[in-house]
């Protein structure tokens, strides 16, 4: 189980990188609208902006980022938007993988798998095979996610283990659940970036962000890379955490 006790703080009481930054990569349509151009052209420069935030996570030394990229819910979208979704995530697996193994990053993808197609089920598989064993930063992709599904799966585990006389009602803690979540095993994420000027979750980690910083940027997701990031991280250090105990000036 990862060691969820530990801050982001040192023991000097300096705020360090944080250990997890999630972000919520949105904006692409309306990047691409402001150029008069399709909205898959939005999407194909966030692809860019993935690869030089992956990038960026490497040099900064942020051990885990976790990245929103189609939502349960953008399957309300129309038909050739998903297939331009689901083409790029493949392309992105097949020309990437290398080179992210080659950086010892491990891949980890999070989300329902039950309903998607068997080709995009058989890259990912690969990808997090592939990877499981590297170091340096694990990338979680946030794929066919949604939260609540997520936390609907978890609670159904658990139940599992009940109805088989594993566990007690009684014995469950939120260990259990957090451990039973597709993020099992990863730390909460300290910080959280949407782009694009919208202020919402969008049912993405509802129980991870307890108690993590929410930083909105009005820039679109294309446009993001490493100097939005280290944007998001000052802001990030200058938030005081309470975790629901008293600001630090009001305990001297
Ligand atoms: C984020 O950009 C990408 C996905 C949700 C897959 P959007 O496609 O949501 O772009 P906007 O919000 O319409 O500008
Ligand atoms: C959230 O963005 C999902 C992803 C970034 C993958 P959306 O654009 O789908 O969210 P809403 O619809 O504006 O809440
Ligand atoms: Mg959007």
């Amino acid at each position: 189980m990862a060691d969820r006790s530990q801050s982001s703080e040192g023991t000097s009481g300096a705020v360090i990188m944080p250990r997890h930054v999630a972000i919520i990569m949105d904006g692409n349509g309306r990047w691409a609208a402001e150029r008069g151009l399709p909205r898959t052209l939005g999407h194909r420069s966030g692809v860019d902006a993935v690869r030089r935030t992956v990038q960026a996570a490497i040099d900064l030394k942020i051990p885990y980022i976790t990245l929103y990229s189609f939502s349960s819910e953008n399957w309300s979208r129309p038909q050739g938007e998903i297939d331009d979704l689901m083409g790029l995530m493949k392309r992105f697996i097949r020309c990437d993988l290398a080179e992210l193994h080659q950086n010892n990053v491990r891949v980890m993808v999070i989300g329902e798998r039950d309903n998607i197609d068997a080709e995009m089920r058989a890259l990912i598989d690969e990808a997090c095979e592939l990877t499981r064993q590297n170091t340096r930063l694990t990338l979680v992709i946030a794929f066919n996610y949604g939260a609540r599904g997520e936390i609907t799966r978890a609670a159904r585990r658990i139940a599992e283990d009940v109805a088989a006389g594993r566990l007690a009602p009684t014995d469950i803690t939120s260990e259990h659940l957090s451990d039973a979540l597709d993020t099992g095993g990863v730390p909460d994420p300290e910080l959280l970036i949407r782009t694009s000027g919208e202020r919402r979750l969008s049912n993405f980690l509802l129980w991870q962000c307890a108690y993590t910083e929410f930083v909105f940027l009005d820039a679109y997701w294309p446009d993001f890379g490493r100097e939005l990031l280290l944007e998001a991280i000052t802001q990030y250090r200058a938030r005081e955490r309470r975790f629901g105990g008293l600001a630090r000036r009001s305990t001297a």
